[in-house]
């Protein structure tokens, strides 16, 4: 079983995207830390990934939002990773009802989702959000450094 957290190097410096980062590890730490301890609840499991269908609506279309604002060049390439996540929190949703949790069933969920964000962090959001610093820095923007608050010198 692998766990999430924002201290191990997965930190964007974006204050309102590692928040929300936060929200996803704490939801799926916990659910991975009861399956382990007690197995599997189905309950639980749909609750996880209800909260992932919903929660990844609101986090993915506000990473969309700033790159579409900021004219990122890699807006359609960090989509399709988005795109991927969905497609696989949709299709286990799906599946909950009727499959079996096993101890297997776990191991997999917790395997897939703790890569995805590990990768997607380090790789494809941090590409993202040192595009968006790097403008913050080169042209104050308030909104900007509001949301990155905290990382700026002076942004405080
Ligand atoms: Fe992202």
């Amino acid at each position: 079983m692998k766990y999430l957290s924002l201290a191990k190097g997965l930190k964007t410096g974006i204050k309102v995207i590692d928040d929300q980062h936060g929200m996803f590890f704490r939801q799926i730490n916990s659910f991975s830390r009861h399956s382990a301890n007690e197995g599997v609840s189905r309950e639980r499991a749909v609750r996880l990934f209800t909260f992932l269908q919903q929660y990844s609506v609101e986090h993915f279309g506000l990473e969309q939002a700033l790159m579409e604002e900021y004219r990122y060049p890699g807006l359609a390439e960090h989509q399709a990773e988005h795109r991927k996540l969905r497609a696989y929190v949709d299709q286990t949703l799906a599946k909950l009802p009727t499959r079996d949790l096993t101890a297997d069933f776990n191991l997999q969920v917790n395997y897939f989702l703790v890569d995805w964000f590990t990768v997607h962090i380090r790789q494809v959001d941090r590409k993202m959000t040192d595009f968006l610093r790097e403008i913050a820095a080169k042209q104050p923007d308030h909104r900007l450094l509001n949301l990155i608050k905290g990382l700026l010198p002076n942004a405080k």
